[in-house]
């Protein structure tokens, strides 16, 4: 059983961070930062890439695809909760998305559909829309060599 003068306080320090972060960010970025999806390495990729911001931090991309498609997308990244969000944001956009379709997708795009980012936190939206298509051109490198 926890303090209850502790619990109280820290739920206060944790309502005060929530508070912050929501002036910050939206609703779906603080929910995607707390609970990733897709966030994880494949095995057996058919195209993966790794890219190193400017930031310091690196995304990795993995891609499943069959016939063209994105059947599966997984994510890594050791950066920030924001990279984490992004990573979310970007699997869930180009899931089950032709090839083409999801070269289409912007980091403006990407960070329209999650509600804006802070102008510091723009890179961390590139840096997820970059590394999937450095995955996609491995893929595509990959398969032509093959054929
Ligand atoms: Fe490095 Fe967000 S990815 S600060």
């Amino acid at each position: 059983m926890g303090n209850t003068k502790e619990d109280a306080l820290q739920n206060s320090i944790q309502a005060y961070v929530d508070r912050q972060m929501e002036t910050y960010y939206s609703k779906k970025t603080i929910a995607l930062s707390n609970n990733p999806v897709n966030m994880g390495r494949i095995k057996d990729a058919s195209g993966s890439a790794i890219v190193k911001g400017v930031c310091g931090d690196t995304m990795e991309v993995f891609l499943q695809i069959d016939a063209d498609m994105i059947k599966k997308i997984h994510f890594f990244t050791d950066g920030c909760g924001v990279s984490v969000a992004c990573g979310s944001a970007m699997t869930q956009l180009v899931q089950n998305k032709s090839l083409n379709e999801a070269l289409q997708l912007s980091a403006n795009f990407l960070i329209r559909e999650m509600g804006g980012l802070p102008r510091d936190d723009i890179h961390c939206a590139i840096l997820s829309v970059s590394t999937l298509y450095k995955a996609i051109a491995e893929y595509l490198l990959k398969s032509e060599s093959i054929a």
